[in-house]
C-alpha cells in the first residue's frame, strides 16, 4: 500500500500534492516519486531486521538521483551492476565502503575501476573473473573484498521464467563446487576473501524459497570454515516480491527474519533489495490521447507505453490503473495501450474504468521500479520528466528529453 495516497474531493493526491495539478504543470507522461515513501520503506526494512545488516539500494531497480541522495545521505548502501551505476552510486554519495557490485559481464576495466576506488565487496560470477582478480593480485592491491556469488538449489519453479535467476542452468553465480574451490584457492592466495552472496531472482513472494537460501547459505559457510575460511559478510542479494494486483504489504520482518540464523552466527547480513523499496515509490502519470472501440472492444490510448514501462511486454507485468479524478459513476471495460508500433505496447487489458474522455488522466501504480531506468526512445519518444514529492515540495528531478536529444548522438 503507498502511504498518504487516494483520492481527495475525487482527485488523487500523493500527501499534499495534487496529481492532477502535477500533470498539469509538468506535462504527461510523468514519473512522479515520493521521498517519505522511499526513505520510509528503507526505514522500515532495516529497522525490521534487528541484526548487524547493511541495506544496499539496488540502483537497477531506479537510479533517480535524487532519491539515491536521500538515501546515502542516511547512511545506506548500494548495490551496483556496472561502472555505469558504480559512478550513479558515487555522484549520490554512497560511501564506496557500501557499495557491493555483482553483474555476470563485468568487464576487465570495471574490476580495475572498482577496485580503484575501495568498494565494500565484488560479487565474483564466474572462473574467469576470478582468474583476472587474481592475475590482478600480482599488479596491485585488491581493496574490495572478494566475494563469490553461489548459486544454492532452491526451488524457483514459481517464478516468471525470465525472473528466476539463480536456476542452476542460468548464466549467473556459481555452481557450489566450484564456488568452494574457488575460496580454497583464493584463500591459500592470499586473496581478501570477505564474503559470500546469492540472489535468487526478482519478484519473490513465498519466504520459504528465502529461508531454503538462507540455510544452505549457512551450511556452505560452516565448511569453508571447516577449511579455515572466515568470512565477515553474508549478501543475501534482493528479490522480495509485491502484489502489483491488490498492493498488500509483504511483511518485512517476515523477510528479514529468514536469515537471522546466519545473522545468528555472527555475520553482517548485507540485502540488494530494488523492487520492494521502489517499485510503490513511484507513480506514471499518463493522458488518455483517444478514445477507440475495435472488433467490439474498447480502448483508451494513452500517451505512455512500453517505452516507459517495458516490464509490462516482458514479463506480462500487471501494474494497478487508476483514474486521476472520479467524476463518474458510469463504469465500462477498456482495455489502456500505448502509441507505440507494437501490438505487445498495452498498460493494462479489459479492465474496468469510470467513463473517462479523451484528455483524461490515469495515474499507473507501483511503477517506482524497472521503469525508468529501463527507458527507451523507440518509435522517436523522448523520455519523459520525473518528479520528486518531498514533504509539501514538489520538484524537478530529470528534465523531460526534447526532440533534439533523439539525435544528439548523431554524427
Ligand atoms: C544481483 C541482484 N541484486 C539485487 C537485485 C534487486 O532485486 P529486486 O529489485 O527484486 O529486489 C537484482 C535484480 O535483479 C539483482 O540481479
Amino acid at each position: 500500500m503507498i502511504t498518504q495516497f487516494g483520492y481527495k474531493e475525487g482527485v488523487i493526491h500523493w500527501g499534499e500534492i495534487n496529481l492532477k495539478k502535477l500533470a498539469q504543470d509538468f506535462d504527461t507522461p510523468l514519473f512522479v516519486y515520493s521521498v517519505d515513501e522511499f526513505l520510509g520503506r528503507m526505514k522500515a526494512i532495516s529497522e525490521s531486521a534487528g541484526y548487524d545488516h547493511l541495506l544496499c539500494f539496488s540502483l537497477k531497480s531506479n537510479s533517480v538521483l535524487a532519491l539515491l541522495k536521500e538515501a546515502a545521505k542516511r547512511g545506506f548502501g548500494a548495490d551496483v551492476v556496472s561502472l555505469g551505476e558504480l559512478l550513479v552510486a558515487e555522484r549520490a554519495g554512497f560511501l564506496p565502503s557500501k557499495i557491493v557490485f555483482s553483474g555476470v559481464g563485468k568487464s576487465n576495466g570495471e574490476i580495475i575501476s572498482a577496485n580503484e576506488k575501495n568498494i565494500l565487496l565484488l560479487n565474483i560470477e564466474s572462473e574467469s573473473e576470478y582468474n583476472f582478480i587474481k592475475k590482478l593480485s600480482a599488479e596491485q592491491k585488491i581493496n574490495f573484498g572478494l566475494s563469490f556469488r553461489v548459486k544454492f538449489e532452491v526451488q524457483l519453479e514459481k517464478l516468471h521464467p525470465y525472473l528466476g535467476v539463480g536456476k542452476k542452468d542460468s548464466k549467473f553465480g556459481l555452481e557450489e563446487s566450484i564456488a568452494f574451490s574457488l575460496y580454497e584457492d583464493a584463500f591459500k592466495s592470499g586473496l581478501p576473501v570477505s564474503g559470500i552472496h546469492f540472489h535468487l531472482g526478482s519478484q519473490i513472494k513465498d519466504m520459504e524459497i528465502f529461508r531454503r537460501a538462507s540455510e544452505l547459505a549457512l551450511d556452505f559457510i560452516f565448511r569453508l570454515k571447516k577449511h579455515g575460511i572466515n568470512l565477515t559478510y553474508v549478501d543475501v542479494g534482493g528479490g522480495l516480491g509485491l502484489d502489483y494486483e491488490n498492493l498488500v504489504e509483504p511483511s518485512f520482518s517476515e523477510y528479514t527474519s529468514c536469515f537471522k540464523p546466519i545473522a545468528d552466527e555472527n555475520y553482517k547480513i548485507i540485502f540488494e533489495l530494488g523492487r520492494a523499496i521502489s517499485a510503490p515509490s513511484g507513480i506514471l502519470l499518463t493522458k488518455i490521447i483517444r478514445k477507440k472501440t475495435s472488433g467490439g472492444k474498447k480502448f483508451f490510448i494513452v500517451d505512455a507505453g512500453m517505452t516507459e514501462i517495458l516490464r509490462i511486454p516482458l514479463y506480462k507485468a500487471y501494474h494497478k490503473v487508476m483514474p486521476v479524478e472520479m467524476n463518474s459513476k458510469k463504469e465500462e471495460q477498456v482495455s489502456i495501450v500505448g502509441p507505440i508500433c507494437e501490438n505487445s505496447d498495452y498498460i493494462a487489458q479489459d479492465i474496468i474504468l469510470p467513463d473517462l474522455s479523451e484528455g483524461d488522466l490515469l495515474c499507473i501504480l507501483y511503477a517506482g521500479a524497472y521503469t525508468s531506468t529501463m527507458l527507451m526512445n523507440y518509435n522517436g519518444r523522448p523520455h519523459p520528466a520525473e518528479v520528486v514529492i518531498k514533504g509539501k515540495e514538489v520538484f524537478l528531478a530529470r528534465k523531460r528529453q526534447s526532440y533534439d536529444d533523439l539525435v544528439a548522438r548523431d554524427l
